[in-house]
Parts: C-alpha cells; sequence; structure tokens
C-alpha cells in the first residue's frame, strides 16, 4: 500500500506462496523534460522560501493555493518542479492535472487528475479502469462510494445509473464537483495532496469551475493546491484568506549571469556578449537559453555548451526584440523537411505519437526517425514515449505555440483534415474518448460534414458530463459546419436537434437572451 501511493503497481502472475508480485509502471511527468538536459537553478531564493511556507502551513492542516504567475518562458513552471522535486515536498502525494495546454475537450485536466487518483494506465481498458476505481474506493469512505456515477461519467466508463440519468445537468454538475472535491479532500486525510495544475491560462472553462469549487473547500485540509499561468489570466480567488500570489519576476541581473555562466561557460572574451545578452532578453531565462542556441546555429558561438568560445563579433548578429521572433528564425532554419515534420506536429498537438507523426507527414517510421533525432538535438522536441506507444512532446509550449502559428491558414487546414484521416483509419470505431479530439481536428480541417457529426457527439459529451459551457461551444462549432453543408431534408432535421440542444444548454446556463435566436432559428427551419 506504501509503494502504491507514489507509483503504479501492475499485478504480475508467478508470485511465491503467500505473496505478491508486482511490476512498478512509471507516470510521465508534464512540463519540462525529465533529468540532466536542464540547466542548474539558480536565483528564486525568496519565492522557493515562500512556498516552502505555504507547504509547512499546509502540513501543519492549513490548506493553502498558491499561483504563480508571470510571462512566457519566466521559469514558472521550473520553479514548482524544484519545489516538487524537494525534500519539503516529499510528504506529499503529488497529483499533476498536467499542463492544459495538451488538452481538448472539457475536463481533460480533471479526468486526468483522477486517472493519476485512480492509477489507471494509459492502456487500461474500460474494464480495467472501472476494475481501478471499485478497488480505491473499496477502501475509501462509504461517502465516497456515492460518488461512483460522477466519477464513471468523467472517466467515460459505461455505468447505468437511472437516479444519476434523471439529473438536471446543474445538479449533475454540482454532484462531479462535491465528488471530486471530497475525493481529494478524503486522499488528503490518508497522506497530505500536492494538487498541480500548469498553465490556467488554457483551462476549460469546466475544469476552472471545479478547481474553483476544490480551492473553495480546502482551507482545513492537507492540501496544497499549486497553479501556475501567464497574467492575462484571471479568477476569483483574490479575497480568500489561504490564497496566495506569487509573482515572477524576470531573473535579476546578478541570476542571470549565473544562469549564463552555467550556459556559455568562462571565456573573458564572452564578456561583451554576457552584457548584450542580459540587455536582450531582460533575464528572461527561456530568451536566454534560446538567444544561446541561436548564436550557435548562426555561427557566431563555436565549441559547445557550457564551453563556448566567440566565433565573430558579437555586433554583426542581431537577435530578435521577442522570444517568439528568435524561435520563429530558429525554426526557419531547420532543413525544410525537418520543418514539414515540425509543423505536422504542432498541429496534432503537444503530445505527439509517433505512429500518427508518421502518418500524417507521409513517412515510415524509419525516416521519421532520424529527423526526430534531429529535433531532439536541436532541443525543440524530446521523447517522452509510454509503455503503449513511442511518443514525442514538444520541449517548451512557447516552442509549439510558435510552429503551429507559424503555419499559413490554408497548410494549417490541410494538415488537420490529414490528422483527422489518419485518426480516422487507425481505428475502426471511434471510442468516445477520442471523439473531442476528431471533432477538433475536423473543424479546423474544414471537413465540414464530418465536423458536423463529430461536433454534436462531442457536444452532448460535455453535455452529459455537465460541462454546459463547452457544450454551447462546441454546438455553436456544430452550426458553423451544417451551414457549409447543402440542406438535405436530413440534415434539416439536424439543424433543428441541434438549435433545441442548444436551447437546452443556454437554460441551465441562464442565457435566456441566447435562446430566443435558438427558438427563432428553429422555426424557421421547421417550416422548410
Ligand atoms: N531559476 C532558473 N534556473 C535555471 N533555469 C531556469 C530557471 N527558471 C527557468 N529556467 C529555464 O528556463 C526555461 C523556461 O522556464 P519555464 O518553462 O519554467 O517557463 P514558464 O514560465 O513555465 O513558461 P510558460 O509560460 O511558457 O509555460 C526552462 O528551460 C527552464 O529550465
Ligand atoms: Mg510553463
Amino acid at each position: 500500500a506504501l509503494l502504491r501511493r507514489r507509483f503504479a503497481l501492475e499485478p504480475v502472475g508467478g508470485a511465491p506462496a503467500g505473496g505478491a508480485c508486482y511490476r512498478l509502471v512509471g507516470h510521465k511527468t508534464v512540463g519540462l523534460p525529465e533529468g540532466d538536459r536542464l540547466l542548474p537553478f539558480v536565483g528564486r531564493r525568496a519565492e522557493l522560501e515562500l512556498l516552502r511556507g505555504r507547504v509547512r502551513d499546509t502540513l501543519a492542516g492549513h490548506g493553502q493555493a498558491v499561483a504563480v504567475v508571470g510571462v512566457a518562458g519566466v521559469g514558472k513552471t521550473r520553479l514548482l518542479r524544484e519545489l516538487t522535486q524537494a525534500p519539503d515536498a516529499r510528504a506529499f502525494r503529488l497529483l499533476e492535472a498536467g499542463s492544459t495546454f495538451a488538452s481538448i475537450g472539457p475536463y481533460r485536466p480533471v479526468v486526468e487528475l483522477l486517472k493519476r487518483c485512480f492509477q489507471i494506465q494509459s492502456d487500461d481498458d474500460i474494464d480495467r479502469m472501472r476494475e481501478r476505481v471499485l478497488t480505491s474506493l473499496q477502501t475509501g469512505e462509504a461517502s465516497l462510494a456515492s460518488s461512483l456515477p460522477a466519477f464513471f461519467a468523467l472517466l467515460e466508463v459505461p455505468h447505468t445509473d437511472p437516479s444519476w440519468e434523471s439529473l438536471e445537468p446543474a445538479a449533475r454538475r454540482q454532484r462531479t464537483f462535491e465528488a471530486v472535491t471530497r475525493l481529494l479532500l478524503y486522499e488528503s486525510r490518508v497522506q497530505p495532496v500536492l494538487l498541480l495544475f500548469e498553465d490556467l491560462h488554457w483551462i476549460d472553462t469546466e475544469s476552472q469551475a471545479l478547481l474553483d469549487f476544490v480551492v473553495h473547500s480546502l482551507a482545513g485540509a492537507r492540501m496544497l493546491v499549486l497553479v501556475s499561468y501567464r497574467p492575462e489570466y484571471q479568477h476569483g480567488w483574490g479575497s480568500l484568506g489561504h490564497y496566495t500570489q506569487l509573482r515572477l519576476d524576470s531573473l535579476l541581473a546578478g541570476e542571470a549571469r549565473e544562469l549564463l555562466d552555467h550556459l556559455l561557460g568562462s571565456d573573458p572574451a564572452l564578456e561583451p556578449l554576457r552584457h548584450r545578452l542580459i540587455e536582450w532578453t531582460e533575464g528572461n531565462p527561456f530568451f536566454l537559453e534560446e538567444s544561446v542556441r541561436a548564436l550557435e546555429e548562426t555561427g557566431t558561438l563555436a565549441g559547445g555548451p557550457g564551453a563556448y568560445t566567440l566565433n565573430r563579433p558579437v555586433g554583426s548578429f542581431d537577435v530578435p526584440a521577442t522570444v517568439e521572433e528568435l524561435l520563429a528564425a530558429r525554426l526557419d532554419r531547420l532543413a525544410p523537411g525537418d520543418r514539414d515534420v515540425l509543423q505536422a506536429a504542432a498541429a496534432i498537438g503537444r503530445d505527439v505519437p509517433l505512429a500518427l507523426l508518421a502518418a500524417v507527414a507521409g513517412l515510415e517510421e524509419r525516416e521519421l526517425r532520424p529527423v526526430l533525432r534531429r529535433l531532439q538535438a536541436a532541443e525543440i522536441m524530446y521523447e517522452c514515449s509510454t509503455l503503449a506507444e513511442p511518443e514525442f512532446a514538444f520541449k517548451h509550449v512557447l516552442t509549439h505555440e510558435v510552429a503551429y502559428q507559424g503555419l499559413l491558414p490554408e497548410a494549417r487546414r490541410r494538415l488537420h483534415a490529414r490528422i483527422l484521416g489518419a485518426l480516422e483509419a487507425a481505428i475502426r470505431e471511434a471510442a468516445p474518448t477520442l471523439i473531442d479530439r476528431l471533432a477538433y481536428h475536423a473543424f479546423r480541417g474544414e471537413v465540414w460534414d464530418r465536423a458536423g457529426e463529430y461536433l454534436r457527439r462531442s457536444g452532448r459529451r460535455a453535455l452529459f458530463a455537465s460541462a454546459t459551457g463547452e457544450a454551447v461551444e462546441i454546438f455553436d462549432q456544430a452550426v458553423v459546419a451544417l451551414r457549409h453543408l447543402p440542406q438535405t431534408p436530413e440534415r434539416l432535421r439536424e439543424a433543428l436537434a441541434l438549435r433545441l440542444s442548444l436551447r437546452d444548454a443556454l437554460w441551465s446556463l441562464g442565457q435566456v437572451g441566447r435562446i430566443r435566436d435558438q427558438l427563432v432559428e428553429a422555426e424557421a427551419i421547421a417550416r422548410r
């Protein structure tokens, strides 16, 4: 049981009599790549001290929520990583919801979190998932059993519970929030819980509402909620006594220098470059790292990481004004074939299964491997294969954003359509969990007939999961998709049904004003 709290265990056969044999199954961490590629951590003493203080408060039974807020690349993920790997955090059970960036569809980070909680593995089938939830809840409190339908609904484990299905969406939503909160509070009584939600600026509205609910309920629990986001994001925790906002600014000049010493090495001839880099990047660590890589790629620096020498005078090189431009220039310098692969990967998402990438790029996996090795050497992507399949990921969200935004609209549309085709070819029948992804690519690929169908299913899934706000967004997209299609009698019926679904969703959101428009449209459709 002790091991089980830290690792996922798979029972295996062949145990000696009276004993049990388990296989340790790791779980993928999110955020930064693992291990020795990271530079030594510099500075941030006051910030770490504050976080450690909140850790101590939490362990004393005063639950805390801390938001690390700062611009892209300033070091939010890295700071949180330092804390969660420090000895202080060892007392906690770490539950990561992962970056919201990779997720498509409502409640994805929450589902991710539940999977960690119930130790569900990526290759578990429905029966296995059901079994794991039931086993976990058996050892828990009796009150958790009543939450079973909510957990099954979130995890999309088929389950017939008439009383759950007959609930109003708003009531189901409330019960979902209570179920997840109760589970987390229960876990926090067994062992202190550290909940990590990264990149809230991309979070879906339902996960955000649920997170709000959890944060409002944790004051007396041994639970620490750590979140990160960029400054443009807003939430309503400001007035809570157990909430702390931690603004992360650029590194101080001395800290930036220390980072540069690790990056560049100690050659005194680099001194003017050090000054200029600190000025250019204003001490943003990601910008610093990327600038040095760019200087190496363009031949201004020779040697290797941590031991560079100057190849030509600094003045002849202009570092772009923003990290986005710098990244775009780096990506532009890739060989055209490599860039094509990278763009296909960017359209797939932050996590990129090798087989899917091969299908979309029109290459064999063995042709793809050398390309990926080059992208890894350039520190653009890294391998994060799971037990189930080989997989790659973008090293940094910003690199992914820039690669995706660098695509012209037409190329982007074509890639999404290809991804849709590859996903559909790989599966016989779309698993419920894939529907959101299919809908996402079909809509962006402008494959309107498929988009119409997947979006309607995706919207109904969202409604069923009580993610009403999401459902409205998805149904609105479905309306757009239907408008692009010739109006057969069947499509008119679909369009009508869609308006009525929208009416239901808007009704439970209390957006009465928009309901009227839907009904007027519905009437017009019905008259045809
Ligand atoms: N204090 C530090 N010491 C050493 N390296 C750092 C430090 N802070 C950040 N870095 C490095 O800078 C890069 C960017 O940091 P990080 O990914 O944490 O930024 P972020 O604020 O999470 O950005 P985003 O908003 O895009 O997620 C990473 O490679 C990280 O390892
Ligand atoms: Mg980050």
